[in-house]
């Protein structure tokens, strides 16, 4: 892999001639990472094995790891899936454009590399408009993946991706920052009572709101590798930074008396640290390095600072990152935690 990584800029806006550009990469074969609303995609032409089997290798993504694959419509998504719920179609109503991805019976016309073998498709249309055309410019539905080195953190800037992806990729729509910063809400509908694979901005509420009762199907550990689950997924090591990730979660007040002595205890240890703090928790550690997560009773801030928050102090080559997990828990923070204790090598609860 040693490609010429082209980068087209648009500036949140469809400019016309890159995009078309971009979507003639794509009919051809090559890999375009793009823009949605949760974070980058990596993108090939879904139908095209060969195109999508470079995803794979570009990403050092395991084979049997699914794809979720982005359409323009539903007339589209409709020529990828059979046997469809009325409750998906509730779901499609409800949520599309935006960040759920529904799991549906597959059409033979998907082949297995999409799928990992599996006889579903993940499907979403993506709420970003620079998205919806190269699509919609490319005539294919785009399988795409977070467009990250597999294991690390989700791009959620150009830049992102072009750190871990330049040279093992044709091209790259850069579309400025992502509005919401954590991947989609993965929903498989083929199971007797819906199950939630992964949570994301669209809550089990909400879904409950529309179709009624729903089971949760993840949990926020890393399952070895033996096990069999649902979801392919869910199973690998994932947003892990380089640096070690300590989570301390609590209420403010113990959050930061317990960092403090976790901060004294790797000082001794000559160890370089990083912190990921709420608003509310960053005059409590002046002078030491830190990124912002917002305000705590703002998930949606922690959702769109953490994977840059951790890419960031990863940069800066700490050896610790401690993460101040005294934010909300209800609404998108739920899946904030999911993605901080998947990163997690160590979870302190005070
Ligand atoms: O927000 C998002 O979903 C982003 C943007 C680019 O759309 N994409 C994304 O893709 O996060 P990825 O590949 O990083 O995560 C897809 C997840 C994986 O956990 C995968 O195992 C699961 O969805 N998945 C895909 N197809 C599946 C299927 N047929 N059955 C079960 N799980 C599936
Ligand atoms: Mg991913």
């Amino acid at each position: 892999m040693n490609k010429n990584t082209r980068v087209f800029h648009v500036n949140g806006k469809a400019h016309e001639e890159q995009i078309r550009e971009a979507a003639r990469i794509l009919k051809e074969g090559g890999l375009v990472a793009f823009p949605t609303e949760t974070v980058y995609g990596l993108g090939a032409d879904a139908l095209n094995e060969k195109a999508v089997m470079q995803i794979f290798e570009a990403k050092g993504r395991p084979a049997d790891n699914p794809l979720i694959v982005h359409v323009d419509s539903r007339e589209n998504c409709m020529k990828l899936v059979r046997n469809i719920p009325e409750k998906a179609l509730l779901l499609m109503d409800e949520f599309w454009p935006g960040p759920l991805t529904i799991i549906m019976k597959r059409k033979e016309i998907v082949p297995d590399v999409t799928t990992g073998g599996l006889d579903t498709v993940a499907v979403r249309i993506p709420e970003n408009s620079v998205a919806i055309a190269l699509i919609k410019y490319s005539g294919k539905p785009i399988a795409a993946p977070s467009a990250n080195l597999s294991g690390k953190p989700s791009p959620t800037t150009a830049g992102h991706v072009l750190r871990d992806l330049s040279g093992r990729i044709d091209a790259i729509i850069d579309g400025g920052d992502v509005t919401i910063g954590l991947e989609s809400t993965v929903i498989d509908m083929t199971s007797e009572v819906p199950a939630i694979l992964r949570p994301g901005k669209v809550s089990k509420e909400e879904i409950e709101g529309c179709i009624g009762e729903v089971k949760i199907g993840y949990d926020d550990k890393v399952h070895p590798e033996s096990e069999t689950v649902r979801s392919p997924g869910m199973k690998y090591t994932h947003y892990s930074p380089e640096s070690n990730v300590v989570l301390v979660e609590g209420e403010h007040d113990p959050v930061v008396s317990r960092t403090k002595e976790l901060i004294a205890d790797f000082n001794l240890r000559n160890a370089k640290i990083g912190l990921l703090l709420t608003e509310e928790s960053r005059s409590s550690f002046p002078g030491i390095l830190s990124y912002s997560l917002g305000n705590k009773n703002e998930p949606e801030q922690a959702a769109k600072n953490l994977f840059f928050g951790l890419r960031y102090l990863d940069e800066q080559k700490v050896d610790i990152i401690i993460v101040d997990g005294s934010f909300r828990k209800d609404g998108i923070g739920m899946a904030v935690f999911n993605r901080v204790r998947k990163a997690a090598d160590m979870i302190i609860k005070v």
